[in-house]
């Protein structure tokens, strides 16, 4: 007998317990009201299941929570740092390891460091990431993305839809390489709906950049899930380790950025990485000046301690095989009850096409917006509208210039939920999915100059008006 198991269960059993916050759907009916309909807005103890983001909201091991214990706090040299170094430098290969307290931190200094007072430089990515985008504008440069056409097809079942265009990329550098200071690739491509970036399309970047000296930066924040989905996907991987997929994607670069807050497994941290000496000490500079001495980048010995740990088991693949399977259970059973989806599965998160979701409510009445705020109403869940409300703008005569996707994300917090969470979550969504006729849309009131999703107030609109 050799028992094959269908059901792939969470490599981990439950030691620490939080309560869920459960309110009553009047409840939680004022608290939307009081929050303008702005789920940013509402205090986390009234969430019952919270998947706004998969970044910082996973948990960690008892290894982790034993490294933080031996974290050793000292000002400069500190034991912790070297623990960090060498995980990092073994698995991208790279010389200089700068911790960063977040991804956006290494962002704003790479990026300061790269550009200088250069307004005319351009970054091309896949996709840049809305803080990415806003680091490299910060800077004065431009962000110009890159990635494939079926990125914007929902439907498309693509195995890679993170891949870089290559051949739109060459056209680009061929008239504008002295304005690119680095390419990026986004592993995966989070504003791309979580998919992954194929090892030949990295490698096809690789040879693309060489042939027009420019450098290669990874955005790695999820560079494990890439690295497994490669292995899943892509022909010929299967039989290599997805740790050595992603030391080969990290070789294929010439830095990287992460925010560790994702499969750094880990609540808070990040880094950049990279060979280039004199760029290495730029970074550092400006590092000492905002985020601290460079042996602990705006962390405390203890983040650098548990971080190194979450590095290493972020690449057990049983965690992997977990991990994906969950995201791809919760989009199998959405998918089968008919509900609108972008696909495939990527590695983090479940994304609600909500056009064809509400085909009832125009992009000017925020459709992404009436799933997430009806998915609180009637279950608790907070999710993230992650479409015109986000990426739209307000034109001079009050409609909405929509943005090209109006997605709803659902992303999974690493080892936190269980089948039964899931369950009830793919109940909720297919409950407000069967019920959309009765939806409106909303409108924006109170909206702030910049980044207005976090701040802004909604007020519903009925479909007809
Ligand atoms: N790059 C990518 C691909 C990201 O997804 C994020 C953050 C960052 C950079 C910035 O890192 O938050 O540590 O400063 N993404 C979070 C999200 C916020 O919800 O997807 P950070």
């Amino acid at each position: 007998m050799a028992f094959h198991p269908e059901t792939i269960i969470e490599p981990f059993r439950v030691k620490v317990v939080e309560p869920l916050p459960i309110l009553t759907r009047p409840k939680r009916t004022s608290l939307l009201a009081e929050a303008k309909n702005n789920l940013f807005s509402l205090r986390a103890e009234h969430v019952t299941i919270d998947l706004m983001t998969d970044s910082g909201t996973g948990a960690m091991s008892q290894d982790q929570w034993a490294a933080i214990m031996r974290g050793d706090e000292s000002y400069a040299g500190g034991r912790s740092f070297f623990e960090l170094e060498s995980v990092v430098h073994e698995l991208t290969g790279k010389r200089h390891v700068i911790p960063t307290h977040q991804g956006r931190a290494a962002e704003r200094i790479l990026f300061g460091a790269l550009v200088g007072n250069n307004a005319d430089f351009v970054i091309p990515a896949n996709t840049h990431f809305d803080t990415t985008r806003a680091n490299v504008e910060a800077v004065g440069a431009e962000a110009v993305d890159f990635v494939i056409p079926e990125a914007y097809e929902t439907q498309s079942d693509h195995p890679f839809k993170g891949d870089v265009h290559i051949e739109r990329l060459r056209a680009f550098l061929d008239e504008n390489a002295s304005r690119v200071p680095a390419v990026v690739v986004t592993v995966t491509n989070n504003s791309g709906g979580g998919q992954p970036v194929s090892l030949e399309n990295l490698r096809n970047v690789r040879d693309l950049v060489d042939d027009y000296g420019v450098p290669l930066f990874l955005d790695c924040a999820r560079f494990a899930e890439n690295a497994h989905l490669i292995k899943r996907r892509e022909p010929g991987q299967s039989d290599r380790t997805t740790e050595d997929i992603a030391k080969e994607m990290f070789r294929l670069a010439d830095g990287a950025w992460m925010s560790a807050k994702k499969d750094g497994l880990v609540n808070i941290g990040g880094f950049l990485v990279l060979d280039d000496h004199e760029l290495a000490t730029r970074c550092r500079n400006a590092l000492i000046l905002t985020e601290g001495f460079p042996t602990y980048g705006g962390l405390a010995g203890r983040d650098l301690a548990a971080l190194a740990v979450g590095l290493r088991e972020v690449l057990d693949e049983r965690y992997l095989d977990y991990r994906l399977a969950s995201v791809a259970y919760l989009w199998d059973r959405l998918n089968a009850l008919g509900v609108p989806l972008l696909g495939p599965p990527g590695g983090h998160a479940v994304y609600l096409d909500a056009k064809r979701f509400l085909p009832n409510v125009p992009a000017n009445l925020l459709p992404g917006q009436a799933v997430s705020v009806a998915l609180y109403q009637e279950a608790g869940i907070r999710s993230c509208e992650i479409g015109t409300v986000m990426f739209g703008k307000t034109r001079d005569d009050g409609t909405q210039e929509p943005a090209p996707l109006d997605l709803v994300r659902l992303a999974m917090p690493r080892r936190v939920y269980t089948q039964s969470h899931v369950d009830y979550i793919i109940e909720a969504v297919a409950y407000v999915f069967q019920n959309a006729a009765e939806l409106g849309g909303y409108r924006i009131v109170d909206e702030p100059p910049a980044l207005r999703h976090f701040t802004c107030g909604f007020q519903r609109a009925s479909v007809s008006s």
